[in-house]
């Protein structure tokens, strides 16, 4: 696979989303799902699908499928769980605010053109093959990550989903109507799944393990189990010059406490945990804050290191919140156990790639919602900088060329 075809197919799809650096603007990409840049992706896939004769589908939870239907299906492991089922392949179109480029797209660009690269090579297909957009991977508009995949395996209620809001207040169903879904169908999807025989997700590195390695491409081990809570610290709003410092009930305090709290308990456990957002009320510079909401968003290679990064900030920011005479309340808004994917797939794959690299990765991924059904892996193009949900995320485009020609392999003996 020549770089020159990765950048043609890469340049359809990179200027979309981009945002302004100019003038002290963050930059980067900012494709929320249900926005236009999201739309616009929707259509270029849509276009993608029919340039290649693939079937083109829309499921009740918004995500996109390209399918190339098997011309003659066998039963390739009659002892398998899905002896006909189809492998599917593809990743997300959604960004955090101001990310990267490569983070989703990267594998559902890599998908058509190790699609294409099966066509050049005239693959007869045992098994179809798909390509899928999830919706909604980031979280980055409705707060809760992977929601089409979530809601698909029916991870989490359809009604809560409908139900959640932008910072704006737009409820996800009063989006997908705008945009010209219907959120009344959101829900489980099992006979989808049920004709799953493997998912691959090929991501862009976050992190730079591969960063001097001989092997441009790693396969993953596990995603360390991870979770995002809403906090709400409540004190009263007042005069920022007459009110007496003994008399304050500030938020902020507690608040600040906690961002220290949340580094400190994850430092002593060995995990990571990060406060990446707050809204405070009213805002004012010479205001006390009446209201500060904040995400603690943390992460552990096990469950019982997450519960005591969790159990030892709780305790700690409740005892401070009662020294400043403010409230703290804390509530999940989700919960990914830990992944360990399919042992069997992933050393296949590794094999298959000449010994790759096999890594876990601290981040979440539609892929890991889908292995708890499906077998699932995951391949990762390496990063030279290791910078991930920025702007300065970056691959080149050889190491690009060579995941589209690594997971055209992994399709290859799948699916051929
Ligand atoms: C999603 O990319 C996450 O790991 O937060
Ligand atoms: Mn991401
Ligand atoms: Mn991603
Ligand atoms: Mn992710």
């Amino acid at each position: 696979m020549d770089t020159g075809e990765f950048r043609r197919l890469w340049n359809e799809i990179e200027p979309i989303g981009r945002a302004a650096s100019a003038g002290g603007e963050p930059g980067g990409y900012v494709r929320f799902s249900w926005t236009e840049p999201d739309l616009d992706l929707r259509t270029w896939f849509h276009t993608q699908a029919k340039r290649r004769g693939l079937r083109y589908e829309e499921d009740r939870n918004g995500n996109l499928y390209a399918w190339w239907d098997a011309e003659k299906e066998q039963v390739i492991d009659p002892d398998a769980p899905h002896p006909h089922g189809a492998v599917l392949t593809g990743s997300h179109f959604d960004s955090v605010p101001h990310g990267g480029a490569y983070d989703g797209p990267l594998g559902i660009v890599s998908a058509f053109l190790a699609v294409d690269q099966l066509k050049a090579d005239g693959a007869i297909l045992k098994r179809p093959i798909g390509i899928a957009a999830f919706t909604e991977e980031e979280g980055g508009r409705f707060g809760v990550p992977c929601l089409g995949s979530r809601l698909m395996t029916g991870a989490i209620d359809p009604g809560r989903a409908r139900a959640l809001t932008d910072p704006d207040g737009v409820t996800l169903a009063e989006a997908m109507s705008e945009a010209g879904g219907e959120p009344d169908l959101l829900g489980p999807d099992p006979e989808r799944l049920a004709r799953l025989a493997a998912f691959i997700e090929l991501h862009i590195e976050q992190g730079r393990a591969l960063d001097g390695s001989e092997s441009p491409v790693s396969v993953a081990t596990a995603i360390w189990p991870h979770g995002r809570w809403r906090m709400v610290f409540t004190g009263t709003a007042d005069h920022a010059g007459t009110t007496r410092l003994p008399d304050r009930r500030d938020p902020m305090l507690t608040f600040a406490f906690a961002v220290l709290a949340a580094r400190k308990e994850a430092r002593i456990a060995g995990g990571v945990a990060t406060v990446g957002r707050v809204e405070v009320e009213p805002n004012a510079t010479n205001a006390i804050a009446s209201t500060v909401t904040a995400w603690l968003d943390a992460r552990a290679p096990d469950e019982a290191v997450l519960s005591e990064i969790l159990e030892g900030f709780v305790s700690k920011v409740s005892e401070r919140a009662g020294r400043d005479s403010t409230g703290f309340e804390i509530s999940p808004e989700s919960e990914t156990p830990i992944v360990e994917f399919d042992a069997s797939l992933r050393d296949r794959i590794a094999g298959l790639l000449g010994g790759a690299p096999i890594l876990p990765t601290a981040a979440g991924h539609d892929a890991g919602v889908l292995s708890a059904h499906v077998p699932t892996a995951m391949l990762f193009v390496r990063n030279p900088h290791g910078i991930s949900h920025a702007p300065g995320e970056a691959a080149s485009d050889e190491d690009c060329a060579a995941g589209v020609a690594a997971l055209a392999a992994v399709l290859r003996d799948l699916a051929c």
